[in-house]
């Protein structure tokens, strides 16, 4: 060898020279915990493909919520399922609606010590399963959706919101969304909007978790995983009509996706680790093939070195007794 010898594993050579070098850490503040609860629910009931992950009722909610807040995670976020669901999804714009209300009490039990997100998207709330309302053919209406997105992010704002965040994928609906709150004075709450959201086969287990009516699939409004280039456009629409933060969805298999919007995107970029990604190690895990706890730091770093600022994961609360013990 020539001199100098460039020699990378010099500083692999102990644990405190690694921990020196180390380029990308997962902090407690990047992680949001995703939350189900179900209306009417009188026990946590369990989710079958995502083992240790509940519906909630509004009394665990509260709890999991007080957790979250002393263990100051960087937030939670919200997806209701309500008893009755109609075609146009109008629990959704009740006051209150097993959402809002759940809006509410959380945001009674945490005040400002958490930020409290809340999904804004119509598909718990239709009969039909889809993230707008449709028309007459069964097609996915946009701009009547983007009337209900505006209301339903007034109800959520009302009820206590800091951030919302629209996951239908509808073209405008940031703008819409935007423009609803200024009307109803809510000018400090933000908008995390699901920029790149991919139709992804990883969804599977959320189904289950929000006892989703979805037949068929979200193609006609959710991104095609061929297209990498189109998610540019997607951001930069977002951040146009005024995302205060965007999201990339699923993780795992988009992390080119995320190392793009990462490097352009003008606003904080946030991951989607999604039920499909948490199923498929707690799986692996159980029986025994891969090592669970470093696999989940993993995943999550690799988020964090493709680029995102934060990630929404199943495993927050989890992950921050790790790294509090660390
Ligand atoms: C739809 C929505 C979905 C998820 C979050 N919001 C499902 C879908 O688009 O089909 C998935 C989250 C996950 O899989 O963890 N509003």
């Amino acid at each position: 060898m020539t001199f100098p010898q460039t020699r990378p594993r010099r500083l692999r050579t102990t644990v405190a020279i690694r921990r020196l070098v180390t380029e990308h850490r997962l902090a407690t503040s990047d992680l949001i915990l995703p939350v189900f609860i179900r209306e009417a629910l009188t026990e946590p009931a369990p989710i079958g493909s995502m083992p240790g992950v509940v519906q909630h009722t509004a009394d665990s909610l509260k709890r999991a919520a007080a957790q979250a807040a002393e263990q100051e995670l960087g937030g939670i976020m919200l997806f209701g399922i309500p008893a009755h669901r109609d075609h146009a999804g109008s629990a959704a714009l009740d006051p209150e609606g097993v959402l809002n209300a759940a809006i509410r009490d959380v945001r009674a039990e945490v005040g400002d010590d958490l930020v409290v997100m809340s999904d804004l998207c119509l598909d718990e709330f239709t009969d039909h399963g889809h993230c707008g309302v449709l028309d007459a053919n069964g097609y996915v209406d946009n701009d009547k959706t983007l009337e209900i997105y505006g209301q339903m992010a007034i109800a959520q704002a009302d009820a206590g919101a800091h951030i919302v965040a629209p996951s239908g994928m509808m073209d405008g609906g940031t703008g819409a969304i935007r423009r609803a709150l200024e009307s109803a004075g809510h000018t400090n709450t933000a908008v995390m909007a699901y920029a790149a959201k991919y139709a992804s086969a990883f969804y599977g287990p959320f189904r289950e978790a929000v006892d989703s009516r979805l037949t068929g699939d979200r193609r006609t409004y959710q991104m095609d995983a061929g297209n990498r280039r189109e998610a540019l456009t997607e951001v930069k629409l977002d951040v146009e009509e005024g995302a205060d933060i965007v999201i990339v969805k699923p993780a795992m298999s988009y992390l080119d996706i995320l190392a793009d919007v990462a490097q352009t995107s003008p606003v904080p970029v946030a991951a989607y680790q999604i039920s499909g990604e948490y199923a498929m190690i707690e799986a692996a895990a159980a029986n025994g093939w891969i090592d669970r706890r470093g696999a989940v730091l993993e995943s999550l770093l690799g988020t964090k070195r493709a680029g995102a600022d934060m990630v929404l994961t199943y495993w927050a609360s989890e992950v921050a007794t790790w790294l509090k013990a660390a």
